[in-house]
């Protein structure tokens, strides 16, 4: 079969973090507004959007062997490489894999004209970096779900020793003011009741004179927007503002993702995080005096060069002493490029395989422990999709919990429950008022 010139249908699949899941949409946005039809059958696609993610190792490798299933069981597609592994391995990828189209996540406003190229026969590629051009050059946003992203701030100026966003998303850049209250207000028309707020360091959102706690308060002022949450932060950006914001924005949902990665100081150090355990946990003392009911997520490595049994201790008995609602965890991973990929005393796969399943143990209890205290609260359950159940409907609590119930109420719409039951993954609630039946 030849290769389709000038696509007509295409598939977008994003990896990694929410951000990817933004631009991915954002991306669907802009193919459509070129007149191509999105499918969501990948074998159908004349284009297909690889999307991709450079965090960990398995992420990259996972992008090759997609690629290679596509050009085995798959129609031929045009495929475009998009976000971080393509910024990293621009051409590389090329050289490696048969792809037609390289596209940074800071030049995807790009694609129609990389598109056109490669319908051409030469290879699309846009890694450039320019600042913030392309949110200006994106279509608006038209039909959106109840829950939608937006993306605040990118990049990264805080250079951890074992990542590599500060390379593929560049520094640290804020969107302006007014270009995210206009945008906020189109996915709020376009039917968004929860507005999750977007960047690799979201709270070290700016204008240069307000802070994400300002914009978070001007954005409480949208009639019709229910809930906003914001997503990932790092502990040294929790500024007065953002933490007045969770004492008096009720719309602001009391969880807050803050990584810290290590309990060890020493650990700390090694990975350039700025922060001690004990500044850590005086910020989460500083958020909990505001909002005490606020659920706490984090990051976590193991395995960090180095790494001692004792050193890992300190990251077990950090996690007992916060009491995290849910939290992601992680294997060291080296990325080429980083300084601790270098480091002496890389850990052995078996001692990190180890480590990690004592660190989800942890985890896994302490998230039992958060819902099934949130056993007979009661509170508002935004409606987000439809469950397996006949009448059982799916949304998500104010801690960001999953929860499912039976209920008349439609997606989008906020249901009173109580909450009735925990299982591992989800709970189980009843409309207020047929509790109080
Ligand atoms: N190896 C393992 N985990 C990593 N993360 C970032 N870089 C690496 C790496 N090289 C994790 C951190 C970060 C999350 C998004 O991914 O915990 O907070
Ligand atoms: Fe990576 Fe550290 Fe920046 Fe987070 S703060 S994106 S872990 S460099």
């Amino acid at each position: 079969m030849t290769k389709p010139t000038n696509p007509k249908t295409f598939h977008v699949k994003s990896f990694g973090c929410q951000m990817n899941v933004y631009d991915g949409e954002r991306m669907t946005e802009l193919m459509a507004a070129q007149g191509l039809t999105a499918t969501d059958d990948v074998s159908a696609a004349d284009l297909v959007v690889l999307n991709t993610c450079h965090i960990r190792e398995r992420a990259t490798e996972k992008v090759y062997s997609d690629i290679g299933r596509l050009r085995k069981h798959g129609n031929d597609p045009m495929i475009a490489v998009a976000g971080c592994v393509a910024q990293a391995e621009g051409v590389e990828i090329a050289r490696r894999a048969k792809v037609d189209i390289v596209v940074g996540p800071q030049a995807y406003h790009n694609l129609p004209d990389l598109v056109a190229k490669a319908s051409r026969g030469e290879l699309g590629l846009d890694t450039d970096m320019p600042v913030l051009s392309k949110f200006g050059a994106l279509p608006a946003r038209r039909k959106v779900g109840p829950t939608a992203f937006l993306t605040v701030q990118e990049g990264c100026d805080k250079f951890c020793t074992y990542c590599v966003v500060p390379y593929t998303r560049g520094a640290e850049i804020s969107r302006g003011w007014d270009a995210l209250v206009d945008e906020a207000r189109a996915l709020v028309d376009a039917g968004a009741k929860e507005i999750t707020l977007l960047g690799q360091n979201v709270n070290a959102w700016s204008d240069g004179e307000r802070d994400l706690g300002a914009l978070i308060r001007e954005l409480d002022r949208i009639p019709g927007l229910a809930r906003i949450r914001y997503t990932t932060s790092h502990p040294n950006d929790m500024t007065d503002g953002l933490i007045e914001a969770h004492r008096d924005v009720e719309k602001l949902m009391p969880f807050l993702h803050l990584p810290v990665q290590a309990g060890n100081d020493r650990i700390l150090k090694a990975m350039n995080r700025s922060h001690s355990r004990d500044s850590y946990l005086r910020i989460l003392d500083r958020v909990r005096a505001v909002r005490p009911d606020i659920a706490l997520s984090g990051d976590f490595i193991v395995g960090f060069p180095g790494e001692t049994e004792a050193e890992f201790a300190d990251t077990l008995n950090l996690i007992e002493e916060v009491a995290y609602a849910q939290a992601f965890s992680f294997k060291y991973s080296p990325r080429p490029g980083t300084p601790a990929a270098d480091m002496d005393g890389q850990i052995a796969p078996e001692v990190m395989d180890e480590r990690l399943q004592r660190l989800q143990a942890a985890l896994n209890r302490d998230q039992a422990a958060f819902n099934a205290a949130s056993v007979g609260r009661t509170c508002q359950v935004l409606i987000e999709r439809r469950g397996k159940l006949p009448g059982q409907m799916l949304g998500k609590s104010p801690w960001l919990q999953s929860i499912h119930l039976i209920t008349d109420a439609r997606i989008g719409d906020l249901v009173e429950v109580e909450i009735v039951s925990a299982g591992p993954n989800s709970l189980a609630a009843v409309e207020r008022m047929q509790a109080a039946a």
